[in-house]
C-alpha cells in the first residue's frame, strides 16, 4: 500500500509514525516544579544527538491547545530534570505516569514510586529504576505543537553490577523497555541480543 500522507488525518499519520519509528526508547523524566512538586511522566519521542558535549533531545507536547504539558514547563521554570531507565518490572508504574495529572499532584505519591536526591540537580531521581541520569536544560525549540527540549548530560548513577568490563552498561542485565506501536512494548532478553562486527574495508 502507498500512503500519500497529505490525504490522511492526523491520526493515521501519527499510528504510522510511532509503530515505523520503533522500537523507541523510553525517557522517564523526573522534574520538580518552581513550587517544590515532584514530576514523573514517560516520553519516546527521545534520542541521543551528540555525545561532546552530551546532548539528548526529547519532544513533549501540550496538555491542550494552550498548556505546556507539566514536564515541559517544570524543565522550562528550572533547567533542570532527570531521565530514569525503564526496566520490565517497572512497567505498571510508569504506566500510572503516563495519566494525566494536575500539576499540583505529586507522581511519587500516586504511582509509589521512591524520590530520591540527586547530586548536582534539584529535581529527584527515581530510586527505583537501576540508571538515573541527571541532565540541564540547553535550549528547547518550539516546533509545530511540541517542545523539542535538548537536554545536556551531567551525571550517571548506575548500579555497579550493570556496567561491564569494556564501560558499556550491560544489555544482557538489565531488561530495557522499547515503545512500539499502540499499546504494544518489547522488552530486551539475553536471546535477542545479537552482535554484528563492522566488516574491514573492502
Ligand atoms: C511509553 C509512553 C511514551 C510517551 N511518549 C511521549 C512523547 O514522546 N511525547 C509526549 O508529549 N508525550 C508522550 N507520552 C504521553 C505523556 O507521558 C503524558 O502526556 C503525560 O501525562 C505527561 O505528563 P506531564 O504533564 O506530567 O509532563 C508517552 C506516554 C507513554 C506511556
Amino acid at each position: 500500500m502507498v500512503f500519500d500522507v497529505r490525504n490522511l488525518t492526523e491520526e493515521q499519520v501519527y499510528k504510522l509514525m510511532i509503530s515505523t519509528i520503533a522500537p523507541r526508547p523510553i525517557a522517564w523524566i523526573s522534574t520538580v516544579s518552581k513550587d517544590g512538586i515532584y514530576n514523573i511522566a514517560p516520553f519516546s519521542f527521545y534520542m541521543g544527538i551528540s555525545s561532546s558535549p552530551p546532548l539528548i533531545a526529547v519532544s513533549i507536547g501540550k496538555k491542550d491547545e494552550e498548556k505546556k504539558k507539566d514536564t515541559w514547563k517544570n524543565i522550562e521554570e528550572t533547567g533542570e530534570f532527570v531521565i530514569n531507565v525503564v526496566t520490565y518490572d517497572l512497567v505498571e508504574k510508569m504506566n500510572i505516569t503516563a495519566l494525566p495529572f494536575d500539576e499540583n499532584v505529586d507522581e511519587f505519591k500516586e504511582s509509589g514510586l521512591t524520590p530520591i536526591p540527586s547530586e548536582i540537580v534539584k529535581a529527584p531521581r527515581i530510586k527505583e529504576s537501576p540508571i538515573n541520569i541527571e541532565c540541564k536544560k540547553f535550549m528547547i525549540l518550539e516546533i509545530a505543537d511540541m517542545g523539542l527540549i535538548f537536554g545536556e548530560i551531567l551525571r550517571y548513577h548506575i548500579e555497579d553490577s550493570l556496567i561491564n568490563e569494556k564501560g558499556y552498561v550491560d544489555n544482557r542485565k538489565v531488561k530495557l523497555i522499547g515503545r512500539l506501536g499502540g499499546a504494544d512494548y518489547c522488552f530486551i532478553s539475553q536471546e535477542n541480543i545479537f552482535t554484528l562486527k563492522r566488516p574491514d574495508k573492502r
